[in-house]
């Protein structure tokens, strides 16, 4: 593994486009589930239950949702940035980083002391919550106090329209800007480097095929195999915060900083 790091942390030096992609998994260390791995989200929730269209339909289906919202948001609220969001951070402080393209909610990438306009959130924040009829914005511990008093499924103040936080689910459409801006970054990236992701959900699990397309260096950080391993130059798997650790060390080493 630490000639892998050298690797990577090569890379890094050598190039100035460099594009960092997370995925829950870059998140687990800060004691988030993540979707897919034994105990994650989608072993206790069906997804297909909670599709967007199930939202729409019926009372149901939007209580489930809010129960399953409800519950990641509170260990959301209690997780800190880990290794991995601080080596990200000490990326962009090193002036390494292009920007962080991620599928995850959790706000972590922000309060590791990434700048805003360096993170592209391709599903959307669970930090606040929408009205989907008037569009009208409320900030999401506002609307948790009302779940902790009772409302199962809150509606807008303004309009009686359904609320929802303003996370992308299954079904829903992709926000066109953030969608547009990812895929841009990726084909101009000279190294992409995925942290924590299955790699299965798309079109997220695109970009790192339109990094190659671009002729980036593709490197891999995760700890199961995954479906584009064998596009990348440079697998590692294990924890991801030890490897982003790592990795951050060899170039401060390297730039002697
Ligand atoms: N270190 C390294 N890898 C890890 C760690 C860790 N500490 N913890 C988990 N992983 C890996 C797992 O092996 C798994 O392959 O992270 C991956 C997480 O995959 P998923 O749970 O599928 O999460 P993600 O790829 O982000 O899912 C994509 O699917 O459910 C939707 O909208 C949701 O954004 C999400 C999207």
């Amino acid at each position: 593994m630490e000639e892998l790091i050298e690797t990577v942390a090569e890379f890094i030096v050598c190039c100035s486009k460099i594009v960092v992609f997370t995925g829950a998994g870059a998140s687990t260390e800060s004691g988030i589930a993540d979707f897919r791995s034994r105990g994650g989200i989608w072993d206790k929730y069906n997804p297909e239950g909670l599709s967007f269209q199930k939202f729409l339909a019926n009372e149901d289906s939007r209580e489930k949702y809010w129960q399953m919202s409800t519950e990641m948001y509170e260990s959301l609220k209690k997780a800190r940035p880990n290794p991995v969001h601080l080596a990200i951070a000490g990326l962009e402080a090193l002036d390494r980083l292009d920007c962080v393209i991620t599928q995850n909610i959790d706000g972590l990438h922000q309060r590791a002391g990434n700048s805003r306009e360096k993170i592209i959130e391709l599903h959307g924040t669970a930090l606040s919550v929408s009205c989907l009829s008037c569009g009208r914005k409320y900030d999401r511990d506002e609307i948790q106090k009302r779940i902790r008093n009772g409302v199962k499924v809150p509606r807008c103040d303004d309009c009686g329209g359904l609320l929802k936080p303003d996370t992308i689910s299954f079904g829903q459409a992709m926000p066109e800007m953030e969608t547009t801006l990812a895929y841009e970054r990726s084909f101009a990236s000279e190294v992409f480097i995925v942290v924590g992701s299955s790699l299965v959900v798309q079109p997220a699990a695109h970009m790192p095929l339109r990094a190659k397309q671009g002729g980036a260096k593709l490197v891999i950080i995760n700890r199961d195999p995954t479906p584009h391993d064998e596009y990348a130059d440079v697998v590692i798997n294990g924890s991801a915060g030890e490897i982003m650790e790592g990795i951050l060390r060899k170039v401060q080493e390297k730039i002697g900083n």
